[in-house]
């Protein structure tokens, strides 16, 4: 779409919808031909890190999810009932190629998803389907040391192609990797890079990202080879970082930390390494092996639009490390804004704020595919009353249409978790973001049932009305 003038409305066919991913919802993790995947083989939840695999008799909730494999039809229902016009999963690797080695696809993985996608055209919903988010096979991981190997751009590319040719009349809409530039952390979730004992971390991460980039790029040229009129994303967490005081090095501290995160996309929608990359790797010993036409590649084939999280904000204090987890860096709590029970702060200014630094420095349409309120809920009378999430919600979507009328380019919006579904960071299930209620409890006890909570109705309306009623 092109902006030439000013504008209060969500432009028509604005993709309102909602987000999951494939590993905390589907359950089912090791039958249907499945072999196991990265996400399942943590113990605890991913923002822990990688402790070693779960043993036969823990519990680990996303082995069970929500039993989306066998209950989408009642809940694509109720997202129709919404008026979904999107709905982002994922699909899991390991359903298609079970250790990713494989020649040939497993067959009943394919058919799932052709059912799963077939509901939702059915329902008038598009599917958005990110390709990896997190559950890449185990296999790859402990053969190959992930990312690190240059193999794994094979097996990747094998795998999109297959899922190109197969859904390229269902799936219009991609995304490469989930939230790629969290590899910039401690984070073996995105990319399987479990660490070695004394390593320089830094150099495992950039290469393994180096060999992402090829791949995305890959993935970018083959879907437009296969499925010309899809568009393929970038999916990056773009929660953000605001430097905590106006002293000047807090400034410069705070512009290298968003840095960190802003090189992914940088990469992948300018097409070229970001040059202050390259002092960053010089002062920390990083030396990138490339192969001839990698670069190339990346410059031709950037991806056509920037898809990001945004769940809150923090600061940057001076001299303070950088860390974080699933939902953005976690800095020095601001005293200007609150803070949810989960300890994320809420900033929907920050979201407004967000959404113009993308659209100023990428200039490509943006896509927010997550954003949300994780709280406990409590059930009364079979009634769930969520104004908290309502507010959140109401607070966001006006922010994001203030974004509009600062000529955003905004694709659409799916609400990460419109049916609760089992937390990434924490594998909480008490940690809940969804209009629709699931009774399942942290220790795997509940029946599944799912039930209307009070913001199903507000989410309803806004789509109805494309976001004139918030
Ligand atoms: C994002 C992830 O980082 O944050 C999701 O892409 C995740 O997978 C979401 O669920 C919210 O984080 P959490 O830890 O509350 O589930």
């Amino acid at each position: 779409m092109m902006i030439t003038e000013y504008t209060d409305r969500f432009p028509e066919g604005f993709l309102w919808g909602g987000a999951v991913a494939a590993n905390q919802c589907e359950g089912v993790w090791d039958e249907g031909g499945k072999g196991i995947d990265l996400a399942s083989t943590f113990k605890k939840g991913l923002s822990a890190g990688f402790i070693g695999i779960t043993a036969d008799d823990e519990y680990n909730p996303e082995r069970t999810g929500i039993d989306f494999y066998h209950r989408y039809k009642e809940d694509i229902a109720l997202f129709k009932e919404l008026g979904f016009k999107i709905f982002r999963t994922s699909i899991a690797w390991t359903r298609i190629y079970p250790t990713g080695e494989e020649k040939e696809p497993n067959e009943a993985g394919l058919a799932f998803y052709d059912s799963l996608f077939d509901e939702l055209l059915n329902a008038g919903i598009q599917p958005l389907i990110t390709i990896s988010h997190y559950e890449m096979p185990y296999h790859l991981v402990e053969k190959y040391d992930s990312w690190r190997s240059r193999k794994l751009i094979g097996f990747f590319e094998k795998y999109c192609r297959t899922i190109f040719e197969r859904y390229r009349n269902k799936v219009k809409f991609w995304l490469t990797f989930n939230e790629i530039n969290n590899m910039r952390r401690n984070a073996g979730y995105v990319g399987g890079i479990l660490f070695h004992e004394g390593e320089n971390r830094m150099q495992a991460i950039y290469q393994a990202a180096h060999h992402m980039f090829v791949a995305n790029a890959l993935a970018v040229k083959m879907c437009r080879e296969i499925i010309p009129d899809a568009k393929i994303g970038v999916m990056c967490s773009l929660s953000n970082v605001y430097p905590y005081d106006c002293h000047p090095v807090t400034m410069l501290e705070t512009m290298d930390c968003r840095r960190r995160s802003l090189f992914f996309p940088d990469v992948m929608l300018r097409g070229y390494y970001p040059t202050y990359i390259y002092r960053l790797w010089k002062e920390n010993n990083v030396n990138i092996t490339m192969e001839t036409g990698d670069l190339d590649l990346i410059r031709k084939y950037t991806n056509d639009f920037l898809a990001f999280s945004y769940y809150r904000t923090t600061t940057h204090a001076k001299g303070q490390p950088f860390f974080g987890d699933t939902g953005g860096d976690n800095g020095t709590p601001n005293p200007f804004i609150e803070t949810s029970e989960f300890g994320w702060q809420i900033d929907p200014d920050g979201f407004r704020y967000t959404l113009n630094e993308l659209w100023d420095r990428y200039q490509v349409p943006l896509f927010p595919v997550e954003n949300g309120l994780g709280a406990r809920d409590t059930v009364e009378d079979g009634k769930i009353h969520d104004p908290y999430r309502v507010a959140y919600l109401r607070d966001h979507l006006k922010a994001m249409k203030e974004a509009v009328c600062d000529g955003v380019d905004i694709m659409g919006y799916t609400y990460w978790g419109p049916i609760d579904i089992v937390g990434a960071g924490t594998f909480q299930m008490s940690k809940r973001y969804g209009f629709i209620y699931v009774d399942k409890d942290d220790e795997g006890n509940g029946t599944l049932k799912r039930m209307k909570k009070d913001s199903f109705a507000y989410y309803q309306n806004v789509i109805r009305t494309n976001g004139e009623e918030l």
